[in-house]
Parts: C-alpha cells; sequence; structure tokens
C-alpha cells in the first residue's frame, strides 16, 4: 500500500526546541504535515521527531521522500 499524496510540494513549519512532533507518513491526515490519527487501520505509523534547535524545516507533503519526514526534491518526480 501506498503512502497518499497529501500535496506535491513540502510544508514550511517552524519547530521549536524541545517540542515532539509527530510527521504524518500516511498522508492522509487532515492537519498535514502532522499526524492526526488517520493512519489507524492501516501499516503507516507517524514517524516523531524532537527538535533540538528552533527552525524551519520542510516537512515531505507528498510522501515519498527518500530522506523520510524532510523533503529531498523528490515531488518534483511525481
Ligand atoms: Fe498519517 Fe497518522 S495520520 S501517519
Ligand atoms: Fe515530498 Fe518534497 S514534498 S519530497
Amino acid at each position: 500500500m501506498k503512502a497518499t499524496i497529501a500535496q506535491k510540494a513540502p510544508y514550511p513549519i517552524t519547530v521549536e526546541a524541545g517540542k515532539t512532533y509527530y510527521w504524518c507518513s500516511c498522508g492522509k491526515s487532515k492537519n498535514q504535515p502532522f499526524c492526526d490519527g488517520s493512519h489507524q487501520g492501516s501499516k503507516f505509523t507517524p514517524k516523531q521527531l524532537v527538535a533540538t534547535e528552533s527552525k524551519t524545516i520542510y516537512f515531505c507533503g507528498c510522501k515519498n521522500s527518500k530522506n523520510g519526514m524532510f523533503c529531498d526534491g523528490s515531488h518534483n518526480a511525481l
């Protein structure tokens, strides 16, 4: 089963140091790029990120990145 493409572009999010984030890997969350529990009943699970510094992260929205939750440009080939 393939992940759903939420959008063919990353989500730029400013994360805060020390906070925990759960990236949606299945693409079905209504709260992209984060998990809202919609993966339940599928093989997908969210990926956890504990921010070590406050900065902008480009979370993958297409769910096809080869670099996990981080956009690696793979959306350009979809
Ligand atoms: Fe997609 Fe949880 S809703 S991983
Ligand atoms: Fe998925 Fe860029 S949005 S690789």
